[in-house]
């Protein structure tokens, strides 16, 4: 059996939480995309541990596996390894050869991307961890795979190749200098060094026999998309996306598993009460506005509903993982919903942060857009036309803040009445079950409805 998690909506959701709950019948955790511009915060017994590479399962003593379609910076995962082996863990952590690496220099190339592009209001606001930079060398074919650091002749033969160009890039068509991000040798020595320490640890796999087999003998598996569907390079809104597939079907190409295995399983969308984005690009549903993010912040300010917004994000801790940005926030777009769970196929919903908007008179959700005197109920394909689009709101009563580490005890219908109603709209519109309502950040603090493994 297997389940995939799949955020909605523009990452953040609270994926992590999600997995770690349902991780107890788990073996085994996969990633399938992206790298360390992901942030995961588990909290396990009140010890809060911030992980961007390492699959949160880590924390609950699972198999985490870094699939074929991530992109892994060695020195991030050796860095979050040892970390977490300090406060008393052992985590379990095999990477796929196929796996591509993140060298320093595509770090320094995405900086300077976004710098460039800023000159004429067009940067992504990426993560800046070289997450785009990595993937364009994949699609190149002149990427480095983790395989590579095993074998030092290779690795070296694939620096001498690449590096040059990459140097070339930066100084003759962009007019920086470079440093020693660029230097081969040291590169060789590092990377080589990565490949020595992956090889001693046995930890790397072909993911796709790896978890075929794992599957072969019974275990459980867990699919963790990070960022969301809307930052998805094929679905999300172009260009203010990542570099991979968060949605659904990127657990099969991620993996090396069938589409059959994955659709096989249950396959949750995790979505948030309201919605935040890390970035620039449209947001129809924004609350306030966040200076460098918001399009337009700088000719029109903050916009409506700052205080609103300013309360929504200190309340719900709405600064990032992994970079301490603060995120812009909205009320909830269904028609976004809409389209996420036509592109993933969630067979149940695990909705979060609901006690975050307690207290509120009211709550909001746009329910359709309007396009040029249109009514539209989902995303328009590009993303120019979805910051046309203007949202009809569906108010519902707010509801009280009560102790919800309670609620998350007594189960769904100690969930104030009203909230529930907010819920059963979600489910309804998405027609999907709920199967977990986050009513806090600690993974006690969850209602589960239904365990998808159990
Ligand atoms: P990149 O993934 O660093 O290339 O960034 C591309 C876009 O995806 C930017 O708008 C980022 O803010 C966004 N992004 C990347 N990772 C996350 C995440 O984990 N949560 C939310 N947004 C993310």
């Amino acid at each position: 059996m297997t389940v995939t998690i799949v955020g909605s909506q523009l990452g953040d959701e609270g994926k992590g939480g999600v997995v770690d709950l349902w991780g107890d019948a788990v073996d085994v955790v996969a990633r399938y995309q992206g790298g360390d511009n992901a942030g995961h915060t588990v909290v396990e017994d009140g010890t809060e541990y911030k992980l961007s590479l390492v699959p949160s399962g880590a924390v609950r003593g699972k198999v985490g596996v870094l699939g074929n379609g991530c992109v892994v910076n060695p020195a991030t995962l050796f860095e979050e390894i040892d970390d977490l082996r300090e406060r008393g863990l052992d985590p379990d952590v095999r990477v796929a050869q196929r796996a591509h690496v993140i060298l320093p220099y595509h770090r320094v190339l995405d900086g300077i991307e976004e710098d460039v592009k800023s000159e004429s209001d067009q940067e992504v606001g990426t993560t800046g961890r070289g997450i785009g930079p990595t993937y364009e060398d994949k699609a190149g074919r002149r990427g480095i795979r983790v395989g590579d650091l095993l074998d030092p002749e290779l690795l070296r033969e694939k620096l001498e190749y690449v590096v040059p160009q990459k140097q070339r890039l930066a100084e003759d068509v962009f007019g920086v200098e470079t440093g020693e991000e660029f230097d081969i040798a040291s590169l060789y020595e590092e990377y080589k060094r990565y490949g020595e320490r992956l090889a001693d640890e046995e930890m790397t796999v072909d993911s796709g026999e790896f978890l075929t087999d794992r599957i072969e003998s019974g275990d459980q598996l867990m699919f963790e998309g990070a960022q969301g569907t809307l930052i998805d390079i094929d679905h999300g809104n172009y260009p203010y996306v990542t570099s991979s597939n968060p949605t659904a079907g990127g657990a099969a190409t991620g993996t090396g598993l069938s589409p059959g295995v994955v659709g096989g399983g249950d396959i949750v969308g995790i979505v948030k009460a309201y919605l935040t984005r890390v970035g620039s690009g449209p947001l129809p549903t924004e609350l306030g506005g966040v200076e460098g993010d918001t399009p337009g912040y700088d000719e029109q300010g903050e916009g409506e509903n700052e205080e609103l917004a300013e309360y929504i994000r200190e309340e719900g801790g709405e600064y990032g993982t992994v970079t301490g940005r603060p995120r812009r926030v909205g009320w909830l777009d269904v028609p976004m919903l809409r389209h996420s769970a036509r592109t993933n196929g969630f067979t149940g919903l695990a909705v979060n942060h609901i006690d975050v908007l307690s207290g509120l008179d009211e709550v909001k959700a746009a329910h359709s857009y309007d396009l040029d005197g249109d009514e539209r109920d989902t995303v328009p394909a590009t993303t120019e036309r979805w910051a046309d689009c203007e949202p009809n709101y569906r108010t519902f009563d707010g509801w009280e803040d009560v102790d919800w580490s309670h609620v998350a005890e007594e189960g769904y219908d100690a969930i104030p009445e009203n909230a529930r109603t907010y819920l059963e709209y979600v489910s309804d519109e998405l027609d999907a079950d709920i199967y977990a309502v986050g009513v806090g950040p600690g993974r006690e603090e969850t209602v589960v409805v239904e365990n998808p493994l159990e």
